[in-house]
Parts: structure tokens; sequence; C-alpha cells
């Protein structure tokens, strides 16, 4: 087959990574557990054909250029040297929620797009083959080829299912705070992290034990133990940046409203919790049952322009395949 779409799902992680043993690999200094979210995915086409004379990719209806264009092209070259192709191929990919605003649309992104290729390219169906390749373009995409809950083991090519989304499903409440592009992306905003941040390998010592205790308090249902955890683990990583001259700060005024927002809902007796990645975003955990209070009040918090509600997302999967055997 030479054509083939593939959806996945972002993903939020309850014990952050932050910071490459490997550039070259893309090899995370540091173990990550994340949940896979319904609520928010990339659609991904991908068709391969003699007559295309480049590489033409769109993302949300903009034909992507520069390094956006590069990071797409390099996924493609790895699939045509594995499947023994040389055609070029178009991308078409759309998300559902806003690009690039620390909402983990790479991690969608990426995911969908390495099922797609491998599916397009003829490439046998192999989850972890293809969580391998989408690693090597944002390794948070590695864990979004899975659906619940999902761990990038230290040291591992390719994530690994940890439990399905029945096993205990929680929710997550993203509060908004900010339409349009970060400032410091990932992988910018690590190495200047890991090249002049004293606390960087205090970070890189902590996360593996808590990374640990997150996946057993997922694995016994315990809430109550996982939700300090993931505080715990967000916020050692953003000291990690604070430490880094001159600082990295994604905290906006709203992020910390929001922060204070779920304490006070905690003192009033609702498990609620926060986390926050490379963006001004909070994201909580909670119950199903207390998803609508959580929600609102978020949306009751200054600075806070809306909310998305999630629930446990499935794997990635290629939903349309066809075209001409080639
Ligand atoms: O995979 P990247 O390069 O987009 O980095 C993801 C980093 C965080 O979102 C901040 C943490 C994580 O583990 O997803």
């Amino acid at each position: 087959m030479n054509r083939a779409t593939a959806t996945a799902h972002s993903n939020i992680a309850l014990a952050k990574y932050w910071g490459k043993a490997d550039r070259e690999l893309n090899l995370p200094a540091v173990p990550s557990l994340s949940m896979t979210l319904d609520a928010m995915s990339t659609t991904t086409t991908v068709v391969f054909d003699d007559a295309f004379e480049s590489d033409v990719v769109v993302l949300n209806g903009h034909e992507a250029l520069g390094s956006a264009r590069q990071r797409v092209c390099a996924v493609l070259d790895r699939v045509r040297q594995l499947a023994g192709r040389r055609q070029y191929a178009s991308v078409s990919s759309s998300n559902n929620f806003p690009t690039a605003a620390g909402l983990a649309s790479s991690a969608s992104g990426f995911a969908a797009l390495a099922l797609a290729a491998r599916a397009a390219a003829g490439l046998p169906d192999d989850p972890h083959a293809a969580s391998s390749m989408a690693r090597q373009a944002s390794a948070s995409a590695a864990r979004s080829v899975f659906g619940g809950y999902v761990a990038l083991d230290l040291g591992a090519h390719s994530a690994r299912k940890v439990v399905g989304a029945l096993h205990f499903p929680l929710s997550l409440v993203v509060a908004v705070t900010r339409e349009g592009a970060k400032e410091t992306g990932s992988t910018d905003g690590m190495e200047h992290t890991r090249a002049t941040s004293p606390y960087y390998a205090s970070w890189v010592a902590s996360a593996p034990p808590i990374c640990d205790q997150v996946e057993q308090a997922i694995v016994s249902r315990d809430l109550e133990r996982l939700g300090p955890l993931v505080e715990h683990s967000a916020l050692l990583m953003h000291a990690s940046m604070l430490g880094a001259n001159p600082a990295i700060t994604y905290f906006s005024p709203a992020s910390i409203a929001a922060i204070e927002a779920v304490k006070k809902l905690r003192q009033a007796g609702t498990l609620a919790y926060f986390t926050m990645d490379a963006g001004p975003h909070v994201k909580v955990i909670c119950t199903p049952a207390d998803t609508t209070r959580v929600a609102a009040t978020l949306r009751s918090t200054p600075g806070v322009l809306r909310t998305i509600e999630c629930k446990l997302g499935p794997d990635a999967t290629v939903t349309r395949e066809g075209g001409v055997e080639s």
C-alpha cells in the first residue's frame, strides 16, 4: 500500500521527561510515565508516489517549511531506508487542539506520522518499532503510540504500556492559559538546562525513584499517593529550568492562580493534583466524578481562558489504508 492514515492521541507525563542522555539517538536522561488523552488527537495521512518531486508537508492546512518540515522528512527518510523505497511523500496532518502551546502536539503528531508512514510504505504493523521511530523525533511521542498509562523506561528505545485505561480511569482537565506558540521549544530548553543549571544533576538523580513510585501508585489505583508524586515530579523539573542561566520560566500569573485553585480544591476535600509542561497551561488530574467541579473551578480562575476535559485515550491506530501495491 502506498497511502495510509493514522490517528494518535496526545499524552501528559505524570512523571516528567526533561533532558537527553544521547542527543544523536534522542534517548532521555530520565524515565517518564504518561497518561494518553482521549480528547486531544492528531490524524495524519501519508502517501508515497513516484510522481512526487519532493516531500510536501501540510500541518493544519498550512505547508510546513524549515525545521518543522525537516523533522517530518527525517522520519520519512528512516521509513524509506527501512522499506527500501525512494519515492517522495505527501504528509497531511491535523490536530484537534492548539499546536505548539505546550499541549504536546509533537507527541501525537510524531506518533501518528510514524504509524502512517510505516503503513504507507508497507512496513509491518509493529507498535514498538513505530514507538521507537516516533521517539527519535520527539521522545514524548514514543508514549503516544499506546493508550492508557505508558512508560518510557531509562535507556529504552520504545515505550511500554503499563496498564490500560480501564485499570484506573482518571480524568485530566487542561486549564488553557494562552492561545499561540510557546517561547522556548523543549529540545532547546532541555539542552540549555543541562548546560547551565546546577540543579540539572539532582533532577536527573531524583527522577527515577519518583517514576517508579508513580507506576506503583497507578498499578495500585491510589490517587492520594499518585497526586503528590505528580506535583513533585513537575516542580522538580521546573526547578531545574529555574536554575538555568538565564532561567527558563513557563509560569504565567494564570498558571500560579490555577495551581492555587487546585490547592484550595484539595483543602475542601476534592482529590485534584496539578502538573505543568513546557508551556503556561496547568493540567489537573482528578476522579471522573469530580471532573465537572474541577473544570468549573479552573474556568472561574483569573487568566484561565478555557478548559479541555480529557479521559484516558486509546492506542494509536492506522485508520485507513489504500492505493496500489508498489
Ligand atoms: O518530547 P518533547 O521533546 O516534546 O519533550 C517533552 C517534555 C515535557 O512535555 C515537558 C515532559 C514530558 O515528559 O512530556
